[in-house]
C-alpha cells in the first residue's frame, strides 16, 4: 500500500567543502541496485511518471530542485514534496505514480532494483486497477 511509500532520510556528510550522501544497497535501501537513471533538462511544470511497476522497486532523489511525487495504490494516494538531496522516497513494487510539478532545473536520480524492462510496466491506469484487485 502507500503507508510503504517511505521517506528515507539519507545520510549527509556535510563540511565547509560541502555536502556527501552516500546510498548503499541494503542500507538505505531494501534492495541491491541494479540500474539508475536520471531525469534533467525537465521543463518547469512537467510531469513524468504516470505507471507503475509489476515488480521494480525504486528511490527516488531530487539531487536538484524539487518535484512532488503522487503514490497511488489503487485506494489511497498521497503527495511528497522531494526538495533535498539527503532525503529518498522509497516506491515498492505495484505503486501507481507521477511526479508533477517540476522546478526548472530540477535534477531526478532513480535507484532501480530491476533492469529496464518495457513489459515490467503497467502504462494504463485501468489496467493497474484491474490488475490490483486480482
Ligand atoms: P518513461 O518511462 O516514459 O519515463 P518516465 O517514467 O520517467 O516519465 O521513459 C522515457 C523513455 O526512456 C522511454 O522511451 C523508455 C526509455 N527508458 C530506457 O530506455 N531505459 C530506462 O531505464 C528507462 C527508465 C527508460
Amino acid at each position: 500500500t502507500i503507508h510503504d511509500c517511505k521517506l528515507v532520510e539519507l545520510p549527509q556528510m556535510y563540511d565547509q567543502r560541502g555536502s556527501l550522501t552516500p546510498i548503499s544497497n541494503q542500507q538505505q535501501i531494501p534492495f541491491d541496485i541494479v540500474r539508475t537513471y536520471y531525469l534533467y533538462d525537465v521543463p518547469g511544470g512537467e510531469s513524468r511518471g504516470g505507471h507503475a511497476h509489476k515488480e521494480l522497486q525504486q528511490l527516488i532523489v531530487a539531487v536538484m530542485g524539487a518535484f512532488d511525487v503522487v503514490v497511488d495504490d489503487g485506494q489511497e494516494t498521497k503527495t511528497l514534496r522531494l526538495d533535498r538531496a539527503y532525503y529518498g522516497l522509497y516506491v515498492p513494487k505495484m505503486i501507481w505514480r507521477e511526479l508533477i510539478n517540476f522546478s526548472s532545473g530540477a535534477n531526478c536520480l532513480v535507484l532501480a532494483s530491476l533492469p529496464y524492462d518495457e513489459n515490467e510496466y503497467i502504462r494504463n491506469y485501468n489496467d493497474y486497477l484491474r490488475m490490483k484487485v486480482q
